[in-house]
Order: C-alpha cells, then sequence, then structure tokens
C-alpha cells in the first residue's frame, strides 16, 4: 500500500511538471516567448527574457498567488518630452520597440495591466484581439505611433478602469462602450 501511494504520488508530481515551469506557467512563458519574436527590440529591453521563469523577467509580474502573469509593463522609459537634446532624443528612438503583436499574447488570460507606451508601431492600427483580454483593467498604448481607426472590439473589454491612447493618430471615434470610462486620456 505504502508503495503504491508513492508510485502514484511520484506519477502526480511527474505529470504536473509541464504545466507550470519554475513560478511560471509554461503556456505563458511560451506566449511571452513568441510576443517578443514578432518584435524588432534595438534597446535589449527584453534582453532577460530568457530562462524558466518568465515571472522574474523584465517588465513581467505574476500573481504571488496564483503565479499567472498579471502585468505586461513594457513602457519605454526614455521620455520623449525630456528630450531637448539630440542624444537624449536618440536615447528614446533606439529604445523603441517595434515589429508585431502577437496574438499569442492571448494565452496571458489573466493580464490586468498592459502598457506597451512610448514604441513605434509605424500608424499600424490597435490589433482587434487586444479586446479579447476580459480581466484588463489597465491599457496603456499612448506615445506608440498606432493609427488608424480604434478597433471596436476594445468596447468588449468590460473590466477597463484606465485607457490611454493619448499621442497616436487615430482617424476614427473611440467605439461608445468606452465613453463610460472613469479614466480616459485620448
Ligand atoms: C530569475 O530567476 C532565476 C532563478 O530562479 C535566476 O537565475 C535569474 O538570475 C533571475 N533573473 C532575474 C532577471 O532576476
Ligand atoms: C505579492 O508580493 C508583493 C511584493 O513582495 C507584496 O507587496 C504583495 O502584498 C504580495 N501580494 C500578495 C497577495 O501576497
Ligand atoms: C501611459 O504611459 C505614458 C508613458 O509612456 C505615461 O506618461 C502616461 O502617464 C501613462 N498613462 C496613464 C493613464 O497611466
Ligand atoms: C504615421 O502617420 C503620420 C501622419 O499621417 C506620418 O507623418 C508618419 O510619417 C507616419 N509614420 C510611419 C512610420 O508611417
Ligand atoms: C465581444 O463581445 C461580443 C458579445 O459579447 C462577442 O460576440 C465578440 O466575440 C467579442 N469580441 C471579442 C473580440 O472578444
Ligand atoms: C500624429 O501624431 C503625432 C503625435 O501625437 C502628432 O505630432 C502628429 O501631428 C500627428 N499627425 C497627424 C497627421 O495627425
Ligand atoms: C454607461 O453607464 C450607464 C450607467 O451606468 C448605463 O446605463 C449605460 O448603459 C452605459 N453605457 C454603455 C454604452 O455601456
Amino acid at each position: 500500500m505504502k508503495l503504491l501511494l508513492s508510485v502514484l504520488w511520484f506519477l502526480v508530481t511527474i505529470t504536473s511538471i509541464p504545466t507550470i515551469a519554475i513560478g511560471c506557467f509554461k503556456v505563458e512563458r511560451d506566449a511571452l516567448i513568441t510576443f517578443k519574436a514578432g518584435l524588432k527590440d534595438p534597446g535589449h529591453l527584453l534582453s532577460s527574457w530568457h530562462g524558466p521563469n518568465c515571472c522574474n523577467w523584465t517588465g513581467v509580474i505574476c500573481d504571488n498567488i496564483t503565479e499567472h502573469v498579471v502585468t505586461l509593463n513594457l513602457r519605454n522609459l526614455y521620455d520623449p518630452y525630456d528630450c531637448d537634446d539630440q542624444d537624449s532624443c536618440s536615447d528614446w528612438d533606439s529604445h523603441e520597440l517595434s515589429g508585431e503583436i502577437s496574438p499569442a499574447l492571448l494565452s496571458l488570460r489573466h493580464l490586468t495591466h498592459l502598457d506597451i507606451s512610448g514604441h513605434d508601431f509605424s500608424n499600424s492600427t490597435i490589433p482587434k484581439f487586444i479586446g479579447s483580454f476580459q480581466n484588463l483593467v489597465y491599457l496603456n498604448l499612448s506615445l506608440s505611433w498606432f493609427g488608424g481607426v480604434i478597433p471596436h472590439e476594445l468596447g468588449n473589454l468590460s473590466r477597463l478602469q484606465i485607457l490611454d491612447l493619448s499621442e497616436s493618430n487615430f482617424t476614427g471615434l473611440l467605439p461608445p462602450q468606452l465613453g463610460n470610462l472613469s479614466d480616459l486620456w485620448s
């Protein structure tokens, strides 16, 4: 009986390993790696994004109890308004992420805060899939050269409390569902 129990315990332990890497869910880690692969990162903002524990990667914050990724804060910390000389302006430029925002990110189903402000998405439209982050309360896409029409899918973000789309080149209006936001920056 004792042997049987320890064999069972062994099996349970073995089979639970693939889902949780140390302090980080494999599916969420994979999503972040795919997201990183779609981006150009001349300033090496994402250089810490390797190794098993995605919870200690730059900008990634996991809930300390559930260990799910809850915050992705990739704000460009070089302030464009603090760039009166050529040197500090090129600091900002050279730290801009660009490229494609992979829908793989949707695997971060527990995400509440997303900040990808201060980068360069070359007037591309905001990806529609961002409207599917059901738990999002904070979304900051300001100063990142998003443009075109704001996807109405953002109106699905029913928990959103803070939305910052300022300093962009949008041509359309905000989806009406977002009109109720108490803290809207656009
Ligand atoms: C993340 O954690 C691993 C071990 O858990 C450690 O080796 C690594 O240095 C940590 N990275 C950072 C950026 O703290
Ligand atoms: C998670 O950790 C942070 C920093 O260590 C702490 O401030 C916070 O209270 C913790 N949250 C919970 C729910 O334990
Ligand atoms: C959004 O990010 C920018 C920096 O990129 C910051 O200045 C601004 O305060 C943020 N907006 C909100 C509402 O937190
Ligand atoms: C984005 O649009 C603005 C205004 O239409 C234009 O001045 C700028 O050159 C465009 N940037 C890119 C990278 O296409
Ligand atoms: C937005 O919500 C509607 C109705 O709840 C749903 O049909 C639609 O698929 C959702 N769109 C996204 C992008 O999640
Ligand atoms: C695009 O956005 C930038 C930053 O807000 C602004 O300086 C520029 O005038 C805008 N261009 C157009 C055509 O709206
Ligand atoms: C905005 O809020 C009011 C009051 O809570 C509600 O009656 C209305 O349906 C909401 N509008 C939208 C578009 O969600």
